[in-house]
């Protein structure tokens, strides 16, 4: 499973819809924004739920054209993250940058405008309304009918388990399916970050992998991705750079491959030395 992965490759390649919009990534490492400033950073963030403190100055950046893969155990804050990225928890104190300006002040809508896509947690499809109906809601804030007509056609070429589904009611659909309708609903927004919510959470292991294969295909298309995963082995597969979190504070970070080869790593989220030699 973990080999099927791992040949997915991260090779460079055009931006998703690239043909009126930004520089195509020369690399998808991010080595074209080296020295610039990040795509996303989120500066010294410290976030509350009433007395309760779930981010200690976090710290995390994600670079144009990376994927970052955010780790940790339950209730570590991994979804508090992506709330005060989509603006859906505004943190006590701290920033958050995209794409060099501030979004801390923004509505989700209008961060979702500015270019983050999101994928969360058990999808929240609208389950009485059909998958293509799903999809265009994607494209909500665009008025480009056209392109968004085009955009749904490269969807279904992407995701053709889901062209099959496409009049069902997006409820009906096994786990899988909803997941892969969920990140075509977000793609629909043409979107420069993609963020989601632990994607591979109760997929069957054929799902996992084919979710993960997904995700890296997306980011060589030029989308940069920020994904929570609680599945460490797997994120690390794909990821450029991983973060890990434990209660509210950043404790580890490192590319993708020094984390998978890190001890610390292994033993807590790949399960010791057995999973170390699974994920060799
Ligand atoms: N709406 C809320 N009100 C109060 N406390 C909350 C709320 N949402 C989360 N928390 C608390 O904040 C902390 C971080 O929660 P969060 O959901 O971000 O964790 P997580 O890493 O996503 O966990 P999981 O892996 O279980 O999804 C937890 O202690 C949780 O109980
Ligand atoms: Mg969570």
């Amino acid at each position: 499973m973990i080999a099927t992965v791992a040949r997915v490759g991260l090779a460079p390649a055009g931006r998703w819809g690239s043909s009126d919009s930004e520089p195509v990534p020369s690399n998808a490492r991010g080595a074209v924004t080296k020295g610039s400033e990040p795509l996303l950073s989120l500066r010294s963030i410290n976030t509350f739920y009433g007395p309760v403190q779930a981010h200690f100055d976090l710290d995390l950046q994600v670079r144009e054209g990376q994927i970052v893969s955010l780790l940790g155990g339950n209730a570590s804050g991994k979804s508090t993250t992506m709330k005060v990225v989509l603006g859906l928890l505004k943190p006590r104190s701290g920033e958050v940058r995209f794409n060099g300006e501030s979004i801390l002040a923004l509505s989700t809508p209008q961060v979702i405008r500015r270019g983050i896509g999101s994928v969360p947690e058990a999808r929240r499809l609208f389950p009485a309304m059909t998958v293509r109906e799903n999809l265009l809601m994607g494209a909500y804030a665009r008025n480009d009918r056209k392109a968004v007509a085009e955009d749904l056609e490269r969807m279904l070429e992407l995701f053709p388990r889901v062209a099959e589904r496409i009049e069902f009611q997006a409820g009906t659909l096994s786990g899988g399916e909803q997941q892969m309708v969920a990140m075509a609903r977000a793609l629909m927004g043409r979107p420069r970050l993609l963020c989601m919510d632990e994607p591979t959470m109760g997929l069957s292991p054929l799902y996992v992998d084919k979710v993960l294969e997904l995700i890296a295909r997306i980011n060589r298309q030029g989308v940069s991705v920020f994904m929570v995963e609680q599945n460490a082995s797997l994120a690390l597969q794909i990821a450029h750079h991983g973060y890990v979190l434990q209660t509210g504070r950043i404790v580890l970070s490192g590319s993708g491959q020094d984390l998978l080869a890190d001890a610390r790593i292994r033993d807590a989220y790949l399960g010791g030395a057995d999973a170390a030699r699974t994920a060799s």
